[in-house]
């Protein structure tokens, strides 16, 4: 039977998404926006590509919740994007409220789907999802690392001139300016990143790396990036359908592995039939656990401000 991929939110990410999700007949798509007229316009326009692409799946827009019923996977873009000058935390207030409505759609029409959240301020709209959903926590997941690691690649192999294949890494910690390149845990041909690089080559890439979003923002001024994030997210939808079992840095809830319980940080995870199936505990030197503790400290004061906004996050 073939699978079915609900989009919530059909803006830059979620366009995106259902092409990339169609070109790899990855599952059917079903595009939902608010704005209905946008979701059955690029579901028209992407259905309209298939004859030249030759891809056989079926994809709609609507913007009525019982169409995502049944889906497997959810994958959730619904918001407002920052604009220039914004973090991703001024976002908290506007975004909190859309996330509250589509949790109760999920929860009425797909409460067994995969769900994976794109919406920002990330670390806080998951653990929000997750609650306003009551969804297990292994079903629920943010999608940060994957597109962090994937930047932090690609500033390396321009670099290093090295195909960007050749380079294993991974990003850990929260979606924003704390977020944790690991450097001691990034090999490049496989050989040890500090062997390869400059101090102030690696450290001028971190920076870059966490600034990668506000750098695209700069250029776009209106909104922000949304090809790379749609990549990573169809990266771990596809993990989830196919059963692929990939070790994926995603924001995951955490039940005392790194020493944190109750709250969503970004780690390596197993993605397989069962959602996350294992949370990868690697070995953090002093440096690392005391940028990821920063990291998470920032999460957590994030979700202290969100808890005002709305007292039904309170568990
Ligand atoms: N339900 C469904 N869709 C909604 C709702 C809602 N309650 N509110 C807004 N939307 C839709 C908008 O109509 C718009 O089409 O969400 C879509 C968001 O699309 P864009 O504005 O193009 O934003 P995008 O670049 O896709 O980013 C979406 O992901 O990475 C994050 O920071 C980014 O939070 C932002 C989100």
């Amino acid at each position: 039977m073939k699978k079915k991929i609900s989009l919530i939110g059909a803006g830059q990410i979620g366009g995106t998404l259902a092409h990339l999700i169609n070109l790899k007949e990855i599952a059917d798509v079903v595009l939902f926006d608010v704005v209905e007229g946008t979701a059955k316009g690029k579901a028209l326009d992407i259905s309209q590509s298939n004859s030249v692409d030759g891809s056989n799946t079926e994809i709609i827009g609507t913007s009525k919740y019982e169409d995502i019923k049944n889906s497997d996977v959810v994958i959730i873009t619904a918001g407002v994007p920052r604009k220039p000058g914004m973090t991703r935390d001024d976002l908290l207030g506007t975004n909190l409220k859309i996330i509250k409505q589509v949790a109760e759609g999920i929860k009425k029409n797909s409460p067994n789907a995969f769900v994976i959240c794109i919406t920002n301020p990330l670390d806080v709209m998951v653990m929000a999802l997750q609650i306003y959903s009551g969804l297990p926590s292994n079903k629920v997941v943010g999608m940060a690392g994957v597109l962090d690691t994937s930047r932090f690649r690609y500033f390396l192999s321009k670099e290093l001139k090295v195909p960007v294949k050749n380079i294993e890494s991974i990003v850990l910690g929260g979606h924003g300016d704390t977020m944790v390149p690991m450097p001691n845990h990034t090999k490049v041909n496989g050989k040890l990143l500090r062997e390869v690089i400059q101090k102030e080559k690696l450290d001028k890439i971190i920076d870059r790396t966490r600034k990668g979003g506000a750098e695209i923002i700069k250029f776009l001024e209106k909104g922000s990036a949304f090809y790379a994030p749609a990549a990573a997210g169809v990266e771990m939808a596809e993990s989830y359908i196919k059963n692929l079992k990939k070790t994926l840095p995603c924001a995951a809830y955490l039940n005392g592995e790194y020493g944190y319980k109750g709250i969503y940080a970004g780690v390596p995870v197993v993605v397989g039939k069962n959602g996350i199936e294992k949370i990868i505990e690697i070995e953090l030197d002093n440096v690392e656990k005391n940028n990821f503790d920063v990291s998470i400290k920032a999460v957590k004061e994030l979700f202290d401000a969100a808890k005002k906004i709305d007292k039904d996050l309170e568990k």
